[in-house]
């Protein structure tokens, strides 16, 4: 049996940050960090991740693999699979299906309800560690002015007030499980299921890249998790690190 350790925190400036920290000094393959509230929660790209309050789930696994068990390659995915893995869980238990927009935000209704920031650190080719950070709007009833139109809740979309603990012990154990696929080289069972909550197929986008932006047509991801689009009639691959994304008319 796979375990998890665990460790619950009240306030932390973020709980990537603090993994980052610490993650030399944990034993364990899989670390979880949670803290009630985050005070400098970090997103993709540099950007701000509000999550100083108690309403949300902020969470980070930290995954250090044994015996070189996943290549640098095979974690090219794990983005992929935390976003799945998130979809997956609230799907089970909210009953309410939700989008992923590559490559891993979670949507409803076009309203952003979880981000995720995948890092990482490898050496000569071997990983260290990689973190999952995942940050996921549960019970809020409102939000700002600023982001109230980009933004929502599963208590605004589903009226269900459930504990934070349950969603996030429900999305670790799915976790697991995926990964377990990763390293066994299961991979493309992932992708297909990540189709199924795709929200970038045949979907006309516009993207940042260098400081200029272009609008191409999206058909899904390839089998290293790249966003595979059709641009001036030409077939081009995203990666997800290079770039700023938006969905045409959300
Ligand atoms: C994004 O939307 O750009 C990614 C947001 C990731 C937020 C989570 S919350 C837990 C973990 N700690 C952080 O500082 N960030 C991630």
């Amino acid at each position: 049996m796979q375990v998890i350790k665990y460790i619950s925190l009240e306030s932390i400036d973020s709980t990537n940050t603090y993994a980052k920290k610490n993650a030399k000094l944990f034993d364990d393959e899989f670390t979880v960090i949670q803290s009630k509230i985050q005070l400098s929660g970090r997103g993709r790209m540099d950007r701000v991740f509000i999550s100083d309050n108690e309403e949300g789930a902020w969470f980070s696994l930290v995954i250090k693999p044994k015996r070189n068990e996943v290549s640098p390659k095979q974690s090219l995915l794990i983005p992929i699979m935390a976003a799945l893995a998130v979809a997956v869980s609230i799907e089970d238990i909210y009953k309410i299906k939700c989008g992923i927009k590559w490559p891993n935000d979670i949507l409803i209704n076009y309203r952003k309800v979880c981000g995720i920031l995948c890092e990482s650190q490898t050496v000569n080719d071997s990983i260290n560690y990689m973190i999952i950070g995942i940050g996921i709007n549960v019970n809020q009833s409102s939000f700002n002015k600023q982001i109230k139109d980009i933004a929502t809740s599963l208590l605004i979309e589903t009226e269900k007030n459930l504990p934070v603990d349950l969603l996030i012990q429900n999305i670790c154990g799915n976790l697991l499980s995926l990964y377990d696929k990763i390293k066994h080289g299961k991979t493309a069972c992932i992708i297909d299921k990540w189709n199924q909550y795709s929200l970038m197929d045949n979907t006309v986008i516009t993207y940042t890249k260098e400081q200029s932006s272009y609008t191409a047509l999206s058909k899904g991801i390839d089998s290293t998790g790249r966003l595979v689009i059709e641009q001036d009639g030409e077939i081009n691959y995203l990666d997800s690190n290079e770039i700023r994304l938006k969905i045409q008319g959300a």
